[in-house]
């Protein structure tokens, strides 16, 4: 993991004592603190998902409730004890563990359901509330979350606001920043802002709410969320298909949004590479689809109110899709269990690349034509340095490509035995300068966490970034709140 040995702790911060340890002792029951000398004891507050970052956190703090919550705020604001917010630690950017010894605050027992109005669809819940829980909640209510991703058993609906993440079907129900109704939000100061009245239309001044959706636990802890939900799909399909090469993903993408038209759900693609290295990760257990591989995937996804309309749209697309030889082999679920186990093919390649030692991710955003050229310039930089193969003595496995071509977001994964900074050197800025080079950027979804802090200055512009530090500086004139991330 990550030593942080580049950056030093901040002096204007104060170190715990035993009177902070008192005061907070003093607000919350016992089982809602969790203190340790020794910070490898906190190790899941401490250490990121990826096992890439880690912190030094003696403290943990779980309150129940947000008048708590807002109390602590309010402490850590006058001592100057800084603090990271903390959901389900799913991030991939290195933002939700401490990088020295900050106050871990976790929404974990933030985690009720406020209230569902089935008339709107709108879902009113606390900020801990997993993702999955809320959608399984929802689902008995005829609805579903506007946002899936392959994290939801962990990652908390706050979390989620807190990132802006975008998931696997964003094309379809957009992102948080249009589905989020409004926040409750305690600033850094433990004053709480709401806005969880939220209606559909709202246009009296400032959209508040939007300055919290990514950003990254940097300016107030988000304690509440309302969100629009959508209708539950009567009907779902998902086919698995390969084409010859990364033109065909996008021939495929082209002729997938005229013919399946409002019920395409999802569409998704993955390299050879990627499936490969699932398969040394998930075969033993889940049969690939296919007999053979190929050099790239695509999973589509249907979700409309008609089976026999949605079967028929699906079929007379593939049929000429293949007939056409743009499509070159495929399958489509019979059942919901072949659904779920051709979805795997595609969630499961995040653990699959981090599983074997360490994976250096980007997540970035590119103009469609240009997607998948960054996979292959890395591929070529790894090979010509000797770098990457299967055999044991070569530091990176496979460097893969694989994500949402419906929001222009590709995931480079480089999967490796270890994490070193001869990797890392290979790889930054190289990829970033590449995507700055094609007008992309450096995040699409993920956020910029301590990862990308150095490379914010490759996607926005100083007025811009100027910007956001004024923000950063008027709301947390301390700047106790997720320090040494990206601002
Ligand atoms: P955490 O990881 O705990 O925190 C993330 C950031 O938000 C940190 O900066 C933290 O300080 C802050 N934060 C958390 N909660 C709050 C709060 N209540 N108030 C203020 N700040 C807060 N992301 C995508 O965009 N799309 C994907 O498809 C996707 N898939 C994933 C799949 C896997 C297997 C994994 C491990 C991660 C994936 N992610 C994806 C990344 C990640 O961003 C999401 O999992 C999720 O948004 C993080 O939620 P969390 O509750 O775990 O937040
Ligand atoms: C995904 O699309 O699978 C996620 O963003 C997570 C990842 O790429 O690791
Ligand atoms: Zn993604």
């Amino acid at each position: 993991a990550e030593t942080y040995s580049d950056i030093q702790r901040s002096a204007q911060f104060k170190t715990l004592n035993s009177d902070d340890l008192e005061y907070f002792q003093s607000i919350l029951a016992k089982n809602e603190i969790i203190h340790s000398r020794d910070p490898s004891d906190l190790e899941g507050y401490n250490e990121d998902w990826m096992r890439k970052y880690r912190g030094q956190s003696q403290l943990v703090l779980r309150p129940k409730s947000v008048e708590h919550l807002a109390l602590i705020m309010n402490y850590c604001n006058e001592q100057k004890l800084a603090v990271v917010p903390q959901g389900g630690n799913t991030d991939l950017v290195g933002a939700s563990v401490p990088v020295f010894d900050e106050i871990v605050l976790s929404l974990a027992n933030l985690n009720k359901i406020r209230s569902f109005d089935p008339v709107s669809g709108i879902l009113k819940c606390d900020a801990g509330v997993i993702l999955e829980t809320a959608d399984t909640y929802l689902r008995e209510n005829g609805h579903i979350f506007p946002l899936d991703l392959g994290a939801k058993g962990s990652c908390h609906v706050g979390g989620v606001c807190a990132t802006n993440a975008g998931g696997l079907r964003l094309l379809r129900y957009g992102s948080l920043h249009g589905s989020v109704l409004g926040l409750e939000v305690v600033m850094p100061n433990g004053e709480i802002v709401s806005s969880m009245d939220a209606l559909r239309k709202d246009n009296t001044g400032y959209d508040l709410k939007q300055l919290f959706i990514g950003a990254e636990g940097t300016l107030g802890v988000i304690t509440g969320v309302s969100i629009l939900t959508q209708p539950l799909p009567k009907a779902q399909n998902v086919a698995f298909l390969a084409v010859k090469d990364y033109q065909a993903v996008q021939d495929v993408f082209v002729k997938a949004k005229g013919e399946l038209a409002e019920i395409l759900s999802a569409f998704e693609f993955m390299d050879k590479r990627s499936i490969q290295l699932t398969k040394r990760h998930i075969e033993k257990d889940t049969a690939f689809p296919l007999e053979e591989e190929y050099p790239f995937y695509v999973l589509i996804e249907t979700s409309g109110s008609s089976k026999t309309h949605d079967d028929e749209k699906l079929e007379t697309f593939l049929e000429s899709a293949m007939e056409s030889e743009l499509v070159i082999d495929g399958t489509i679920a019979q059942d919901k269990t072949e659904l779920q186990n051709l979805w795997k093919w595609r969630e499961m390649i995040p653990e699959s690349s981090q599983c074997q030692g360490g994976v250096y991710k980007y997540d970035v955003s590119l103009p469609l034509k240009d997607l998948y050229s960054l996979v292959t310039a890395v591929n070529e930089r790894l090979a010509a340095k000797d770098l990457v193969g299967a055999e044991s003595e070569k530091p990176v496995i496979a460097a893969v490509g694989y994500g949402h071509v419906g929001d222009g977001n590709l995931h480079l994964n480089v999967a490796t035995r270890k994490y070193s900074k001869e990797i890392e050197e290979v790889l930054e800025p190289f990829v970033y300068e590449f995507v700055s080079q094609k007008k992309g950027s450096i995040s699409a979804e993920h956020g910029l966490g301590f990862q990308k802090k150095k490379y914010i200055g490759y996607t926005r512009s100083d007025a811009e970034i100027n910007m956001m530090k004024d923000l950063k500086k008027h709301y947390d004139p301390n700047g106790i709140m997720n320090p040494y991330k990206f601002i």
